[in-house]
């Protein structure tokens, strides 16, 4: 079942060092960052498996278009560039660069949200969810069931329950509905992917009660490879072409380019044809983002953004990617783990609620696991749980997440696979000793975005 001999379709020209500091070492670094992952130093990190978000490795093409940076303040080469390659790669004309992911939402969310109007998507990441919020709406989730079953499998775990969503129109009345936003693939549901008939059903939807449909499209390549892979039809359909019809659907999409861009800082907004739309936008980015040719970036960094969304659609590249992945998610369900099945693109989420029965929601069994995980192995991880929910906020009431996950995100073109078996050894090792791992209660517990910054201890 392991994909162990698809081997890497590059070869490496530069190397970073990494350590593994000793057991002791790893004790009191961990006691230092209060329990708290998020507080340790990278230095005494082994293999950081924290986020995919601006840590992958650039091409040597892209380190050669760092030097063509074009660093003018207004009509940089390197813009057009973006600009063209945007076109090619997604068909959207019209492109702004951003700082990054929630940039782009900044500008865009609060052109489209009136006071009180829902959002509605598959589910939305956290800061998509505040940047709604902070425009004063309302983030809807309509993610099919079965995401929320991490033993059943099910090609694409990131579906929206489209009749629901339509009920939920029908009540709310159409004009209450700010958009759609479909994110491709669905980080929160453990990197599972949308298919092209799901997207066709959300735009149909959306044109029956005329409501516009965008796309967040962090990962919108590993999302067009489970197409290929899984969806019928379309086996014989080169990733680009998939790529280009997904995006027919929509009028824009926001884009953290940290991801599928292969970049270390960058995102995007960008619209199909709305030219309105697309020059308000480009108004607020001014004082937001800065001038709208540069957005927040340097001009070498749109250019290595620019290369990267070309150099992501190649279905090597993406074949050996989603199969690196999956061979730490076999490794895991080899040994007895419980993760969300399939495995997604950029992440094994583990089912800590399974592996920890013994420890409560609001003793946050996945974060207690990615505490573990750093002492057995260095290995750092990242809770989607309880911690991450927050408290209700009008009881303050801790609330109970319908999943306690343990992500482990894989950064794209950095590790190879023998770092996947550290990650995959240290865990099932864990696994056999389950029952002496403690939960964590709180020695601070910050108000908001608590699990960023909020210090632990661990519960006799
Ligand atoms: N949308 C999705 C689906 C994301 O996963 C992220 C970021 C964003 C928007 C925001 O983009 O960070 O560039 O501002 N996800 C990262 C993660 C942080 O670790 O999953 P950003």
């Amino acid at each position: 079942m392991s994909n162990s001999h698809l081997a890497e379709p590059f070869k490496i020209k530069m190397i970073e060092p990494i350590r593994k500091i000793s057991r002791e070492e790893r004790l009191k670094a961990l006691q230092e960052a209060g329990y708290n992952p998020f507080l340790l130093k990278a230095k005494d990190i082994y293999i950081d498996l924290l986020t995919d978000s601006g840590t992958g490795a650039m091409s040597d093409r892209q380190w050669a278009g760092l030097m063509l940076g074009d660093e003018s303040y207004a009509g940089s080469t390197n813009y057009y560039n973006l600009s063209e390659a945007v076109k090619d790669v997604f068909g959207y004309a019209l492109t702004i660069p951003t700082h990054q992911g929630r940039g782009a939402e900044q500008i865009l969310f609060p052109m489209l949200i009136k006071k009180g109007q829902h959002v509605l998507g598959n589910m939305h990441f956290d800061t998509t969810k505040a940047h709604i919020e902070l425009a004063g709406g309302h983030a809807r989730n309509f993610i099919a069931d079965t995401a929320f079953d991490t033993a059943t499998y099910d090609p694409f775990k990131g579906n929206f329950d489209v009749p629901k969503m339509e009920r939920f129109i029908k009540e709310a009345g159409s004009e209450n509905i700010a958009f759609i936003l479909v994110t491709v693939t669905c980080n929160s549901a453990g990197g599972q992917p949308v298919s092209m008939e799901n997207i066709k059903q959300v735009k149909e939807c959306a044109d029956r009660y005329g409501i516009r449909m965008f796309f967040d499209a962090a990962r919108f390549a590993e999302n067009a490879y489970f197409i290929k892979q899984r969806e019928q039809g379309y086996a014989n359909v080169c990733v680009a072409d998939i790529i280009r019809e997904m995006f027919s659907y929509g009028q824009g999409a926001t884009v953290s380019a940290k991801k599928d861009g292969l970049v270390n800082i960058g995102g995007l907004l960008c619209f199909k044809e709305d030219e309105a739309l697309f020059n308000e936008c480009r108004t607020m980015t001014v004082p937001l983002e800065g001038f709208p040719t540069y957005g927040g970036l340097a001009g070498r960094d749109i250019e290595c953004l620019a290369r990267g969304i070309r150099e992501v659609v190649d279905d090597d590249y993406l074949e050996y990617r989603i199969s690196q992945v999956a061979y730490l998610g076999d490794r895991l369900r080899e040994g007895g783990v419980q993760i969300q099945y399939p495995t997604g693109g950029h992440a094994v989420f583990v089912d800590a609620a399974k592996l920890l029965p013994h420890i409560p929601p609001e003793q946050f069994p996945a974060h207690a696991l990615a505490n573990e995980l750093y002492i057995e192995s260095a290995v750092r991880t990242v809770e989607v749980g309880s911690l991450l929910m927050g408290r209700d906020p009008e009881t303050g009431k801790q609330q109970k997440s319908p999943m306690e996950l343990l992500r482990l995100t894989i950064p794209r073109r950095t590790y190879t696979n023998n770092h996947m078996d550290v990650v995959a050894d240290g865990l099932i090792k864990i696994k056999e000793r389950s029952k002496e791992v403690r939960g964590v209660e709180f020695t601070s517990e910050p108000k908001i975005l608590r699990h960023f910054t909020a210090r632990f201890k661990q519960i006799d």
